[in-house]
């Protein structure tokens, strides 16, 4: 039987130290990408995916995220008192009722393996996804939506996938790929920042996942790996062979945003996007580049 996709965690509790100074005092999550902060996309996304109840994995000096949502009483009657109707409607719309947010705290940086851990209360025993804010997709159907579509077909784990440049495997997990069929790919090994010359493949893992419960029980098993963190890859890699296991390549542009240009691209990109940016922003593009 496949069970629906109901949970979502984010794991929200990590430094942001490759985004310093911008995040001593601020989480990284929330940056914002044109207007809205990165978690809020993160969240967005899970939504249009059908999901209802949102986990936050999160760490001290998170409050900002805790805060975006929840109600503003001042600036909702400032705003209705100036009659700024579509300004409300930008601050509430796209928020998740009382009760679908739920948050607890990692307490100590030991890794996105640790943090899922953390959720394990809140999940409890049913398949969910995880999804990393800064990694952010620009896509017509929602990455997470086309990850919910391949399972329901498939049941298992279903992760993102994307092929990069061989050069770049130290960044990510890598898959080790079985048979390929449409945008599927067979997870048959998996190893968390291979250097090129390691990897099973350039197929990386995006930080997008749909894991079965039993994941729990291969963190509470997990040591620390690369990085000295508590993996999740290694934990994954332990479930290859309990049921089906694949990868997406979703269709959609990703955009590392823990990485300073990577979130510069991702804020032209969509900016270029929205029909009342474009334009104006295509000029100062062109006008740029003749200066270089
Ligand atoms: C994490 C995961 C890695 C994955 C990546 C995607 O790494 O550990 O397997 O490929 O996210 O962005 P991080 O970027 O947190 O170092």
């Amino acid at each position: 039987m496949i069970r629906p996709i109901r949970k979502a965690v984010f794991p929200v509790g990590g430094l942001g130290t490759r985004f310093l100074p911008a995040t001593k005092a601020m989480p990284k999550e929330m940056l914002p990408v044109v207007d809205k902060p990165l978690i809020q996309y993160a969240v967005e996304e899970a939504r249009a995916a059908g999901i209802e109840e949102f986990i936050f994995v999160t760490g001290r000096g998170k409050q900002a995220i805790e805060d975006h949502f929840d109600r503003s009483y001042e600036l909702e009657d400032v705003l209705r008192e100036r009659d700024k109707r579509d300004l409300l409607d930008l601050i509430n719309s796209w928020m998740p009722a009382a009760g679908q947010v739920s948050y607890t705290r990692q307490m100590e940086p030991l890794g996105l393996g640790h943090a899922v851990r953390c959720a394990k209360a809140l999940v409890g025993d049913e398949p969910f996804a995880v999804l990393l804010a800064d990694d952010l997709i620009l896509a017509k159907e929602a990455c997470l939506a086309q990850m919910v579509e391949a399972y329901n077909n498939v049941g298992g784990n279903i992760i993102a996938a994307m092929d990069v440049p061989p050069e770049h495997t130290k960044r990510y997990g890598v898959i080790k790929p079985g048979k390929n069929s449409d945008r599927m790919v067979e997870v048959t090994g998996l190893v968390e920042k291979p250097a090129p010359a390691e990897a099973p493949s350039n197929t990386a893992v995006i930080g997008r996942y749909i894991l079965q419960p039993s994941v729990f029980h291969h963190l509470d098993n997990t040591q620390r790996g690369a990085g000295g963190e508590m993996q999740l890859t290694d934990a994954l890699a332990k479930m290859i062979g309990e049921g089906p296991f694949h990868g997406l390549r979703f269709d959609g542009e990703r955009y590392d945003c823990g990485d300073k240009i990577g979130f510069l691209h991702a804020n032209i990109a969509f900016a270029l996007a929205r029909p009342d940016m474009n334009k104006d922003l295509s000029v100062i593009l062109r006008d740029i580049s003749k200066t270089l």
